[in-house]
C-alpha cells in the first residue's frame, strides 16, 4: 500500500465538534481524490481536540463520527491510513522532543492561540500554547510532503517548517520539510447568516452553518432564511456578499463554474435562486449523511478500521522518533 515512489501526505480534523459545508467543499471532499496519487494519512486529532474542555462522553461520540464522515467522504481504507492521534503515541513523544527545539517567542507570535485564548479566557491552559508543537510531531513523523489545510493553519504549517529545519541543521536530515496544500479559489465558503465571515461551526447562529449531518429540510430552511441584499440580481458582486457566497455554494455542488451559475439564473430573483441553491447541498450531501449512518449502525467495522490504521500508523511513526531519540543522544533501550 505505501509506494516508495509517491510524496506522503498528512492532514488531520478535530473531533470537537461537528464538521461543515465548509469543512467538506474546503478539504474533505478532496481528500478521496488524492488517495491514487499519494500515500495519504489522515488522522482525527482527539489530542488537540482536549485544548478546549471536552465533554467525555461527547468527544468518545464525535471521535468515532468524524471517523465514519472521513470513509462517508471517499476515504477508503485500503488505500489510506485512517486513525486516532492518542493511539500512537510518538505523537505525544515527538511532542515533547520538538518542545525543546521551539522558542516561546515565536509561538507567543501565534495568531490562533491568540484568538482562541480571547475566546476560552477562563482556560488559556499550557497545552492551548503548545498546540503547534503538537501539530508539527504530527506532520513530522510521517516524514508527511504536502498537508492539506485551510489557509488559517498556515502560520502553523510556517512553524513546523521552521521546527523541522532548525532541528536539521543541528542533527543533519532528520525531517522532510513539508508544505501547505491550500485549497483553491471557490473552496472558500461563508456563513450564510454574517456571508462576510467564514463559515464556522463555531458560530453562535446555526443558521450559519450546513452540518454534512443536517437533514433535508434544516437544509432547505437554513438556505431559504440565508442573509442576502435586497438588489435580487444573481450576480458576484461588492456588497452582495451573501449571494457572492451562495453562488460558490452552488457551483461547488454542481461543479458548475460561477459565470454558468449566474447565466442559467440571469433575470431569475432570490425566490428562484435559494431554494435551487438548498436543493443542490441536500443532493450533494445525501450519501455522505446516509453512508455515515449506517457506518455509525457498525462499530466493529468502525474499530477495526481504527485498529489497523493505528497499528500502520504507529509503524511509521515509531521509525521517525528512533531516529530523533538516535540523533538527540537518549539511550536505545
Ligand atoms: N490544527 C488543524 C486544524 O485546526 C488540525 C490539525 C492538527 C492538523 N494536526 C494536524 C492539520 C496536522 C494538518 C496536519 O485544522
Amino acid at each position: 500500500m505505501r509506494d516508495p515512489n509517491k510524496q506522503t501526505i498528512f492532514s488531520g480534523v478535530q473531533p470537537s465538534g461537528h464538521l461543515t459545508l465548509g469543512n467538506y467543499l474546503g478539504a474533505i471532499k478532496h481528500f478521496g481524490t488524492l488517495q491514487d496519487e499519494y500515500n495519504c494519512i489522515y488522522c482525527v486529532v482527539d489530542m488537540h481536540a482536549i485544548t478546549i474542555r471536552q465533554d467525555p462522553a461527547g468527544l468518545r461520540r464525535q471521535t468515532l463520527e468524524l471517523l465514519a464522515q472521513y470513509i462517508a467522504c471517499g476515504i477508503d481504507p485500503k488505500k489510506s491510513i485512517l486513525f486516532v492521534q492518542s493511539h500512537v503515541p510518538a505523537h505525544a513523544q515527538l511532542a515533547w522532543v520538538l518542545n525543546c527545539y521551539t522558542m516561546f517567542g515565536e509561538m507567543s507570535r501565534m495568531t490562533q492561540f491568540k484568538d482562541k485564548s480571547s475566546k476560552h479566557a477562563d482556560n488559556i491552559n499550557v497545552g492551548l500554547f503548545d498546540y503547534p508543537v503538537l501539530m508539527a510531531a504530527d506532520i513530522l513523523l510521517y516524514q508527511a510532503h504536502k498537508v492539506p489545510v485551510g489557509i488559517d493553519q498556515q502560520q502553523h504549517i510556517e512553524i513546523t517548517r521552521d521546527i523541522a529545519q532548525r532541528f536539521n541543521g543541528i542533527y543533519s536530515d532528520t525531517f522532510v520539510i513539508p508544505e501547505g496544500f491550500y485549497p483553491k479559489v471557490g473552496a472558500k465558503i461563508n456563513s450564510l447568516s454574517e456571508p462576510s465571515k467564514k463559515m464556522s461551526k463555531s458560530d453562535e447562529n446555526p443558521n450559519g452553518y450546513i452540518l454534512l449531518l443536517d437533514k433535508p429540510e434544516d437544509i432547505m430552511r437554513k438556505f431559504k432564511r440565508a442573509v442576502t441584499d435586497s438588489d435580487n440580481r444573481i450576480i458576484r458582486a461588492e456588497g452582495k456578499d451573501g449571494i457572492t457566497n451562495l453562488i460558490t455554494i452552488y457551483a461547488a455542488a454542481t461543479g458548475k463554474s460561477p459565470e454558468e451559475v449566474e447565466a442559467e439564473f440571469a433575470g431569475k430573483g432570490y425566490g428562484a435562486f435559494k431554494p435551487a441553491v438548498g436543493e443542490a447541498v441536500v443532493e450533494l450531501l445525501r450519501p455522505v449523511r446516509e453512508t455515515t449512518e449506517d457506518l455509525l449502525k457498525n462499530k466493529d467495522y468502525l474499530e477495526q478500521i481504527y485498529q489497523e490504521g493505528a497499528e500502520q500508523a504507529n509503524a511509521i511513526a515509531r521509525r521517525t522518533l528512533d531516529k530523533v531519540y538516535r540523533k538527540i543522544g537518549f539511550v536505545k533501550r
